[in-house]
């Protein structure tokens, strides 16, 4: 059986994680959608909520089970016994944060692998920060995120700028 993992921050899950994880699965027996943080981030949303969110975008595919963790990446890796981790990238500045990103994991577990999906065209310029800065100004965000959540993103962010 293989199986994938995708990790990620998900601040909030956009239209390009939900189609890298459709079609991440697609390529798996299993795929566990990993909701993590990154030190180096401040987040709109807690750890839970972002777990809560993609559980609610992603129940519709039956391979794929979403958990959250405060730690390493390479621990849960690890643990789940997966195949490989699954990323999406949109540009070349993506493609050098994760060379980097793997090649410290690798240091961290040497059966660490990484598989790049190049993201839908359309979906190129969506990112959970341009999200954050559109709905923060009252912008319509519903081709951005999926559906099940637009209004919980919106009433964030419209409530962060009071
Ligand atoms: O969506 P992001 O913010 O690009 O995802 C990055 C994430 C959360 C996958 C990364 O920061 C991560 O793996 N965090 C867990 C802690 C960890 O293992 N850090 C070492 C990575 S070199």
């Amino acid at each position: 059986m293989t199986s994938l993992l995708f990790p990620g921050s998900f601040d909030p899950f956009t239209r390009g994680h939900k189609d890298i994880a459709r079609r991440a699965a697609r390529i798996c027996d299993k795929l566990y959608v990993a909701v993590m943080n990154n030190s180096k981030k401040d987040y709109t949303f807690t750890l839970d909520e972002r777990v809560m969110m993609a559980k609610m975008i992603l129940e519709e595919y039956p391979n794929i089970e979403v958990l959250g963790s405060d730690g390493l990446l390479v621990d849960i890796y690890k643990n789940l016994g997966c195949n490989a981790v699954v990323r999406g990238i949109r540009s070349e500045s993506d493609f050098r944060y994760e060379a980097e990103m793997s090649m410290a994991n690798r240091m961290l577990h040497p059966e660490y692998d990484v598989v790049l999906l190049p993201c839908r065209d359309d979906l190129s310029l969506i990112s959970s920060s341009i999200v954050k800065e559109v709905g923060r100004y009252g912008g319509d965000i519903s081709a951005m995120v999926p559906t099940q959540i637009v209004e919980l993103v919106n009433d964030r962010l419209r409530k962060g700028r009071n």
